[in-house]
């Protein structure tokens, strides 16, 4: 980020064959493409999807936004990176929640940094971020797993960018403000899911809900807690190609 400028695009979820190309690259901005989602689930066509205690793999629509052309978007725009997101609301079409399920912490870790640092390197990746929504685990072990995650990415891939998505539930801010209090030192933006709040949210509730979570994530206010808004197209469960997260 150069000039404190930064649009985000979650792309990908609803297989609705949307390419790179259709999204208009302002070149004023740092952009970020954030692929939906990885998720460390084994999808079969004969039950249902089950979880991998840790191992990753592309659950966006990689027909189209394939690794070639990954390299063709950012070839043509110079402030264009490609994160990918982690988690999101449910296992692609199949209605089975996308959960934090490790079977011990130090396996979760242990097989999340291999799968992503080999899904980082094929597709040329410049991010990760994390986008979990049910949690199978008590909240220690989301900050230490998540946390550990972002901290060896980050010593493996110095440059990468991370982030978190969390929204405003009880439940969900319980997880996030845990992790956000031991592990922000390795989370670079607060993604956080304004767009969840109701259709009647006016600026002046908009500009309260942003000051409310800037205390909620202490440090993030203004520069790492990112406002965001959805467009008009109908979002398939909070997982929607068109969320649209932006920095003012
Ligand atoms: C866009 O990218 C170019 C080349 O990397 C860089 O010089 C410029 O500062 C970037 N601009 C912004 C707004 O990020
Ligand atoms: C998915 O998670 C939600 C809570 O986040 C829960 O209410 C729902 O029952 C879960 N669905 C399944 C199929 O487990």
């Amino acid at each position: 980020m150069t000039n404190g400028y930064l649009f985000r695009e979650y792309i990908g979820a609803q297989f609705t064959g949307v390419q790179f190309s259709d999204v208009p690259v302002n070149t004023g901005v740092s952009f970020h493409f954030i692929l939906a989602f990885a998720i460390d689930y084994l999808a079969s066509q004969q039950s249902k999807p089950t979880p991998t205690n840790g191992v990753f793999k592309p659950f966006w629509d990689t027909g189209n936004l394939t690794p070639a052309a990954m390299a063709a978007a950012k070839a043509a725009h110079p402030n264009l990176s490609i994160m990918v997101s982690l988690g999101g609301d449910t296992v692609q079409n199949t209605g089975v929640n996308a959960t934090y399920a490790p079977t011990s912490v130090d396996s979760w870790v242990a097989n999340a940094v291999s799968s992503l640092s080999a899904m980082i390197n094929q597709y040329g990746l410049d991010g990760v971020d994390v986008d979990y929504e049910h949690f199978g685990t008590d909240v220690d072990a989301f900050v230490e797993g998540i946390g550990r995650l972002l901290t060896q990415l980050k010593a493996r891939f110095p440059n990468i960018r991370t982030s978190v998505a969390p929204y405003d539930l009880p439940v969900n801010q319980k997880y996030y403000q845990a992790l956000w209090r031991k592990y922000s030192g390795v989370i670079d933006y607060v993604n956080f899911q304004f767009y969840g709040y109701g259709a009647n949210t006016i600026v002046q509730y908009y500009v309260q809900f942003y000051d409310e979570q800037a205390r909620n994530y202490p440090g993030s206010g203004g520069t790492k807690l990112l406002a965001s808004f959805k467009t008009g197209r109908a979002s398939c469960r909070g997982s929607s190609s068109f969320r649209r997260i932006a920095l003012r």
